[in-house]
């Protein structure tokens, strides 16, 4: 078998698009964006992550694309490869695999709490209905350390199992179904959200940007949740880029994805501040927002208990999909560096971020609320991976397209968009400037340097 046969490709087009749509939508989209917009004042960052996912998100996504499927190689090899063996651009890489480690430990933590609230929606969430005692569901969850663990070994455990078996049957069949019914359930919500009376309020919250509420920190959790919010900065797009044909448009693929990934999470915004607004809750209420606020109406709805099952299994689903991109990142490194055999290569690193991911899973209890730097131990990983590992991430991956892999090459893999070559300078140059210098001016900011 030839070396690209054993490492296999997509079956189809679609399969991919689905697969890349499935990494890219996930636990980000719905549980995390309408609560960040929530928090750093609604429109003005809707309008900032907006121009974050048009001018750096996915010029970054074609290269990533580009990499990977010109070397045919995960990460930290397509780095050395094309850098003709330089450790420096193999600890991009490196890099990377760490991110895509840190970011599954909690990404598992929340995918066990959708988990959880599946099992709560058969219980008719005990009862509760009302904000306050819906609110107060959550935060008995969230501080449960029994709970938390057993939903996040749980979680692991699925993803460990897909990951083992190899992703392209399973996951690309099962994201066919998924994804479609993901949108479906979401427009239905989105019927329910227009007859709210807060559908107004929370349509001005999302679609006003009012600049007085513009912070720095805002505009690095804008910019960070690009990255975030379409797998970029470490390695996972590349990885799935490998398995790519030589023949799939890779521009059109990355608008596509982008696309689909933005709307879903403007929808989410706009089932679930109708709600907030409607109930008189606060739109800051942090990660517990998505928790906080659907419950609610499936407990007022007719059929609702259904509708929260569904809504909570896809929700379950959506994170997989993405999941199971983040292991495949430390697994497909894990085979191709140390020379580890799949099994092992999945097992062992699974168990390794299950560990390292208990700390997290202990924030709301044991743990202490707050670490120095005034986050808890989860907020403060999140805060790594997401501000800075995967911007840092990007921000590399742009300059090595841009002024280190061969041009020759580069051209080759953006000629896969026909008819789209006027357009291949443009998106040169903003990889090779723009990018760099808005991710470089917003660290340079962060740190205080200007
Ligand atoms: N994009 C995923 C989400 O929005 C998270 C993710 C990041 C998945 C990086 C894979 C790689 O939930």
């Amino acid at each position: 078998m030839t070396e690209s046969a054993e490492r296999g490709h997509w079956g189809s087009r679609i399969g991919f698009l689905l697969a890349c749509a499935g990494s890219a939508i996930g636990l980000g989209n719905i549980w995390k964006f309408p609560y960040i917009a929530g928090e750093n004042g609604g429109g003005i960052f809707v309008l900032i992550y907006l121009v974050c996912i048009f001018a750096v998100g996915i010029p970054i996504m074609v290269c990533e694309f580009a990499i990977g499927r010109s070397t045919q190689s995960s990460p930290v090899q397509a780095f050395d490869k094309l850098s003709g063996g330089s450790t420096g651009w193999k600890a991009v890489g490196v890099l990377g695999v760490l991110a895509a480690f840190v970011l599954l430990s909690f990404y598992s933590v929340v995918a066990g709490w959708a988990m959880h609230y599946v099992y709560l929606s058969f219980t008719r969430f005990g009862g509760a209905t009302g904000a306050g005692a819906i609110g107060e569901l959550f935060g008995a969850v969230f501080s449960n350390p029994g709970i938390n663990l057993f939903w996040h070994l749980a979680f692991m455990g699925m993803t460990t199992a897909i990951v083992w078996g190899g992703v392209s049957g399973g996951i690309e069949k099962a994201s066919r179904i998924m994804m479609p019914a993901l949108f479906l359930m979401l427009f239905i919500l989105l019927a329910k959200a227009l007859t709210m009376p807060g559908f107004g309020k929370a349509f001005v919250f999302v679609f006003s940007p009012d600049a007085s509420k513009l912070t720095p920190a805002g505009v690095l959790e804008a910019l960070g949740h690009s990255f975030f919010t379409l797998s970029l900065g470490m390695g996972a797009m590349m990885t799935y880029g490998s398995y790519m044909a030589d023949d799939f448009d890779i521009v059109r693929s990355s608008v596509l994805i982008s696309v689909l990934d933005t709307m879903v999470a403007l929808l989410a915004c706009l089932i679930m501040y109708p709600i907030i607004f409607s109930y008189g809750m606060n739109p800051q209420a942090g990660p517990g927002l998505v928790f906080k606020s659907m419950p609610i109406v499936f407990s007022q709805m007719p059929f609702g208990m259904a509708f929260s099952v569904v809504f909570f299994i896809l929700l379950t689903f959506a994170a997989l999909s993405s999941a199971i991109s983040l292991l495949e990142v430390v697994t497909s490194y894990t085979i191709d560096n140390w020379g580890w055999g799949r099994h092992s290569a999945t097992i062992i690193p699974a168990a390794v971020i299950f560990l390292f991911g208990v700390p997290s899973a202990l924030s709301g209890s044991w743990l202490p609320a707050t670490l120095p730097g005034g986050k808890n131990f989860f907020d403060s990983m999140d805060y790594l991976v997401s501000n800075w590992m995967m911007p840092l991430g990007g921000l590399f991956t742009a300059l090595f397209v841009g002024f280190r892999m061969d041009v020759e090459v580069v051209k080759k893999e953006f000629a896969s968009a026909k008819g789209l070559q006027p357009f291949f300078t443009g998106w040169f140059y903003t990889v090779k400037f723009v990018c760099p210098i808005a991710v470089t001016a917003v660290f340079l900011h962060m740190v205080g340097l200007f």
